[in-house]
C-alpha cells in the first residue's frame, strides 16, 4: 500500500515537474520567437521607408534583389550601387553591426575609405540605432545572393580622396538638426527627399536655403509648402499611396519607384505626419 502511495506520489511530482520544465521552455521560448520577429518586422519598415531596394537592385533589367548593378546615372558620370546582401564573398555577409552603421550614416567602409554621396548617408546620418540595429537585421535575415559589383563609369575628374573634403563642406543639410518631428525624420532623413527635391551647386552640396524648390537636372518638381498649397490632403495621400496625380495621370520615373517601394508602405499615421510636415517646409527658410 506505501509502496503504491509512495509509487503514486512520485509519478505526480514527475508529471509535475514535466509540467513546470514545459512552461518554463513554452513562456521562454514566445518572448524570443516573437522579439526576433519583431526586430525584423520593424527593420523591414525602415528598409522601405529608407528606400534601400530600389537603388540597389536593377530592377529594370530583373536584377537579384539587392545585388547591385543597376545603372545610377548622374551629372558625375553612372554610379553602380554595390551587392548588399549577405552574400560573404560579394556582399556584405561578414560586416559587424558598426560596419554597417558606420557606412550607412557616416559613408564610411569598413577599410576606412569614403563612400560617394549617390549613396545618401547625407541624409541617413540621423537613423536612430534601434532603427539602424532593425534595418540590419532585416538585411541579414534576407538570402545571400552572388553578384560581383560592378566599377562605377565617373568623368575624369571625379576622386574618392577628394570626399573627405567634400564632407567637411557638407554641413548644410537640415537633417544636421537633428529634428524629433516624426514627419521631418521620415521626409528628411528615412526618405531622403531632399536627395532630389532640393537643388545642387556646381559640387554637389545640396542648396539647403531653396529646400523642396526641385532639381531641374532630375526633373524633380518644387514640393515645398507654397507649390503645395493647390493640392488637398486626399490628393496628397492617392499620390503618395499609389502615384495618382490630380489631373488623373501617374507620376513617372524615380518618383514612380518612390512610390512603388517605398511612400506606398507607410503606415497611415505616418503618411499624416509626412503631409504634415510637408505643409510646414517652406522655401528660403533656414
Ligand atoms: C539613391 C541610391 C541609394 C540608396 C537609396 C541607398 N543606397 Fe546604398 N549605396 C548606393 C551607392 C551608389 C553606393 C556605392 C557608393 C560608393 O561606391 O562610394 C552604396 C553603397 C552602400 C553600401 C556599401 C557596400 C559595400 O560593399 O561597400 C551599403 C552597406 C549600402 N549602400 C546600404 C544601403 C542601405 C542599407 C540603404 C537603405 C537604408 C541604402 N544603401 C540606400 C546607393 C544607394
Ligand atoms: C530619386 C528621386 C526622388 C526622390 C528620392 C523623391 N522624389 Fe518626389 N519626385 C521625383 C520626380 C522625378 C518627380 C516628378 C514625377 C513626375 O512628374 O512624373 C517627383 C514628384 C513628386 C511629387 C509631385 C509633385 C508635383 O507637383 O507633381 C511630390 C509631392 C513628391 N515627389 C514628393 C516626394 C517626397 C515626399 C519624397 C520623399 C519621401 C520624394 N518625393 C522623393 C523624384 C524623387
Amino acid at each position: 500500500m506505501v509502496v503504491a502511495i509512495n509509487h503514486l506520489r512520485k509519478n505526480r511530482i514527475k508529471y509535475l515537474l514535466n509540467f513546470l520544465v514545459t512552461l518554463i521552455l513554452v513562456i521562454s521560448a514566445i518572448p524570443i520567437v516573437s522579439f526576433a520577429d519583431s526586430i525584423i518586422d520593424k527593420g523591414r519598415y525602415i528598409f522601405q521607408l529608407a528606400n534601400c531596394y530600389a537603388c540597389h537592385t536593377d530592377v529594370e533589367n530583373d536584377g537579384l534583389p539587392l545585388a547591385g548593378g543597376r545603372a545610377m546615372e548622374t551629372q558625375f558620370g553612372t554610379f553602380y550601387p554595390p551587392n548588399i546582401t549577405v552574400d560573404k564573398e560579394t556582399g556584405i555577409g561578414h560586416w559587424t553591426e558598426k560596419q554597417f552603421a558606420q557606412a550607412v550614416r557616416k559613408g564610411l567602409s569598413p577599410d576606412g575609405s569614403h563612400y560617394y554621396p549617390t549613396f545618401p548617408y547625407s541624409a541617413y546620418k540621423n537613423i536612430s540605432d534601434s532603427d539602424i540595429k532593425a534595418l540590419k537585421a532585416y538585411i541579414f535575415s534576407l538570402k545571400p545572393l552572388k553578384q560581383k559589383n560592378k566599377s562605377h563609369d565617373l568623368k575624369w575628374y571625379i576622386s574618392r580622396l577628394t570626399l573627405p573634403v567634400w564632407k567637411t563642406l557638407n554641413t548644410d543639410q537640415s537633417s544636421d538638426k537633428l529634428n524629433t518631428d516624426r514627419g521631418a525624420y521620415l521626409v528628411d532623413t528615412l526618405g531622403h527627399c531632399n536627395e532630389c527635391h532640393t537643388p545642387r551647386n556646381s559640387i554637389g552640396l545640396l542648396q539647403m536655403d531653396l529646400k523642396f524648390s526641385g532639381n531641374e537636372d532630375l526633373a524633380a518638381p518644387d514640393i515645398s509648402s507654397d507649390s503645395l498649397k493647390d493640392w488637398n490632403k486626399e490628393e496628397l495621400i492617392d499620390l503618395f499611396s499609389d502615384g495618382a496625380l490630380p489631373d488623373g495621370d501617374y507620376v513617372s520615373d524615380h518618383m514612380a519607384e518612390v512610390v512603388e517601394f517605398s511612400t506606398s508602405k507607410w503606415k497611415p499615421d505616418d503618411l499624416k505626419a509626412v503631409i504634415r510636415y510637408l505643409r510646414t517646409a517652406k522655401k528660403n527658410v533656414k
